[in-house]
């Protein structure tokens, strides 16, 4: 595997394989690898010859207060394991490479209305503004046929492919199921926040996801209620719940009662730690 740090050499090693005929695999990560993170550069293999993947943590996406600071930074062991995944090439930019005027940055990507409006959007101002411009720039400077994202980010998702349809984008956009610890919780670089006895009660997220999937699956059609039982399950494992919230899988917006599936999805924080999951439900009838 090649690692490459400027858009100089990046541009280089792309236009190599462009002139090979060869297909390129964008895998965006923050780094800090785990095996969530290495099971998109799996399906990122599937897609095309060549697998590129960033590792930068983006200090845009980080809404003031957050912890881009204590961020845990570990590009040895990245690129060691990306190596080990088969991946060719990474990319490790500095600020200076991706934000070149400077940060806040010049240009920014916005993706307005209701869509970074809800959810994650209402807490976190300027976060999806962050990961739009940082993950356009990324698809300008390697120029990917196919970028793999996780829906564990599942706002993240929508509002990226947002972006590809409305800027027109030449990329395919893949969205790769949530791996999981044995307990349900979700795999995330920010677990390791959590101490022993908060770890031991993270399970709830997945336990209140599930059951709110068994509750639409079975016919209950009274959201609200659904949402506040997953809510008071969470409180009642000692989180305190930023939102529980089911909506179409599409916009993210409330349901109107013609939809085939829905998705559910939590935001609640144990301590200072933010943690976030959903489930996709598909309905009977
Ligand atoms: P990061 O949190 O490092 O995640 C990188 C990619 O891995 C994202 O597409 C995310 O959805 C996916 N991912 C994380 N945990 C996962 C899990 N347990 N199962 C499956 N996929 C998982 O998301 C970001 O970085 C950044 O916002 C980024 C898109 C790189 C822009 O800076």
């Amino acid at each position: 595997m090649e690692r490459v740090e400027t858009a100089e050499d990046l541009r280089e090693w792309v236009a190599c394989r462009r002139r090979a005929g060869e297909r390129i695999a964008l895998v965006p990560t923050m780094g800090n690898l785990h095996a969530g993170h290495l099971a998109l550069v799996d399906r990122a293999r599937t897609l095309a010859e060549r697998v590129v993947v960033s590792v930068f943590v983006n200090p845009t996406q980080f809404s003031a207060g957050e912890d881009f600071a204590i961020y845990p930074r570990t590009p040895e062991a990245d690129c060691a394991a990306l190596a080990a995944q088969g991946a060719d090439l990474a990319f490790l930019p500095t600020v200076a490479v991706m934000y070149p005027a400077g940060l806040p940055g010049a240009v920014h990507v916005e993706v307005s209305g209701a869509l970074t409006e809800g959810l994650c959007g209402a807490s976190r101002p300027g976060h999806f503004s962050g990961v739009a411009t940082v993950v356009t720039k990324l698809f300008i400077l390697v120029q990917p046929d196919v970028a793999v994202f996780g829906k564990k980010d599942y706002q993240q998702l929508a509002v990226i492919r947002a972006v590809v349809r409305e800027l027109g984008l030449p990329v395919r956009i893949e969205g790769m199921e949530t791996w999981r610890d044995t307990d349900g919780l979700a795999l995330s670089s920010r677990n390791q926040y959590l101490d022993p006895a908060q770890r031991a009660r993270a399970g709830a997220i997945h336990a209140a996801l599930t059951e709110g999937a068994a509750a639409l699956t079975a016919g209950e059609r009274d959201y609200a209620v659904l949402e506040a039982q997953a809510t008071a399950r969470l409180v009642a494992a000692g989180f305190a719940v930023d939102y529980a919230r089911i909506v179409r899988p599409e916009d993210l917006q409330a349901p109107t009662g013609q939809e085939n599936r829905l998705v559910m999805l939590v935001a609640a924080r144990l301590g200072s730690t933010r943690l976030i999951d959903n489930i996709e439900v598909k309905l009977s009838e």
